[in-house]
């Protein structure tokens, strides 16, 4: 175990670290030889102003992946304007603390821009449009960051719930192929990049089913999908050890690597629908927002039981697993906080709104050293 030095995390780890006599293991040493942690980054941290949270992201995470900077409507925001601006600063950020660095996404059914879809009336494109822009995109993303970006989510959540292909306005236009097609031009455009794909609910049977047999024709189109992403948005009752389990085993029969790509424990109560799609919002309600002024320790050991569980099933696959990525930082940068409901407080990361580690973060580091023993 290493005797490290933790002085930017404060006065509350200090005192627990007097307490446990000796130095924790930061995330990304105690999984070495396991698999990458990592962490999406957002735009203060990719442009140095939180320091605080880049001196953490580089002390506990040996990968990144940006949280919203290479979405489609920032990368490339008018039919012929790219901003690579902060997406280059995101690269530097990771070439300089040696990461493993990941690109999301290049093909999406949200935060895409209407020109893609429409001509210069306004009306719907056809097929071959469509397939040109998405071509031209790809090539020129993918392109700019060839050998620098180690794995891309190409198409990224292309299934409904039920397992079927979701009818975004890519299915619509282009047809089925659109996918194949993109894991096409992805390739050509850097070879030794890792080509993923990217879900949610994966631990559902359907969805799960789907995702399978989306891999399969992938593979009988000669594609060398590399990774398959299950998300991880998940709930501190759900999933289960088992659906865990079978979730990560039925995905990695299929020869490819598994990457948890997007892990956060939602703490706060379900509304109506649980999933990641963004398109849907629930209205506010105070019972809806139980902790606004931070968790109580109870349900702060539960949510440190939830984050052991999964890594110890983590582990357990590890020879399949090639990656574990938290969807943020800290408490206070996660997408929960206004998901689907507006200015909720959501405790589902590893560090709290000041930096400080929470329990869940010593039970994940205490996991990968029980596996060493
Ligand atoms: O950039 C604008 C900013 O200019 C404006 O001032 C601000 C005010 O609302 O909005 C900013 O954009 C927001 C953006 O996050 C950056 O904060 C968007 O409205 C908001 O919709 C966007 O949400 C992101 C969401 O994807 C949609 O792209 C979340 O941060 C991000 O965590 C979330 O991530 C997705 C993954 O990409 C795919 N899987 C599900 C996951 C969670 O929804």
């Amino acid at each position: 175990m290493l005797n490290r030095s933790y002085i930017l995390l404060g006065a509350a780890l200090a005192a627990s670290l007097s307490m446990a006599a000796q130095a924790p293991d930061t995330l990304k040493e105690a999984y070495r030889g396991a698999f990458h942690v990592g962490v999406a980054i957002n735009v203060a941290q990719i442009t140095g102003k939180d320091a605080i949270g880049d001196a953490l992201i580089a002390q506990q995470f040996d990968s990144i992946t940006p949280e919203n900077v290479m979405k489609w409507e920032v990368i490339h925001p008018k039919v012929d304007t790219y901003n690579f601006d902060l997406a280059d600063k995101y690269v530097a950020f990771g070439e300089k603390n040696h990461m493993f660095i990941v690109g999301h996404n290049l093909c999406w059914h949200s935060q895409t821009p209407d020109w893609v879809f429409k001509d210069a009336q306004g009306k719907r494109v056809g097929r071959d449009v469509l397939l040109q822009r998405l071509h031209d995109h790809i090539a020129t993303v993918v392109g700019r960051y060839k050998g620098r970006i180690q794995g891309w989510d190409v198409v990224n959540e292309a299934l409904a719930e039920d397992g079927s292909l979701r009818k975004s306005k890519w299915f619509e236009i282009i047809g089925e192929d659109y996918i194949v097609k993109a894991y096409q031009w992805a390739h050509e455009a850097d070879p030794q990049m890792q080509l993923n794909y990217n879900d949610y609910n994966l631990q559902s049977a359907a969805k799960r089913k789907g995702a399978m047999a989306l891999v399969k024709k992938l593979q009988a189109a000669g594609i060398p999908i590399a990774v398959v992403g299950s998300q991880d948005h998940v709930r501190i009752d759900w999933p289960s050890a088992e659906d865990e389990d079978a979730t990560i085993k039925d995905l990695a029969s299929l020869g490819v690597k598994i990457a948890i790509t997007e892990l956060d424990v939602d703490v706060l109560p379900s509304v109506s629908f649980a999933s990641a799609d963004v398109s849907l919002h629930a209205a506010q309600d105070p019972k809806l927002n139980p902790y606004p002024n931070g968790l109580p320790a109870a349900m702060q050991t539960k949510l440190a039981e939830q984050y052991a569980m999964l890594f110890r099933v983590y582990l357990k696959n590890r020879a399949s697993m090639s990656r574990v990525t938290l969807w943020g930082l800290t408490d206070a940068d996660s997408w929960r906080n206004d998901w689907p409901v507006t200015g909720r407080t959501d405790d589902c990361l590893l560090f709290d709104r000041k930096d400080q580690p929470k329990p869940a973060l010593y039970a994940v580091i205490d996991e990968a050293r029980k596996a060493r023993r």
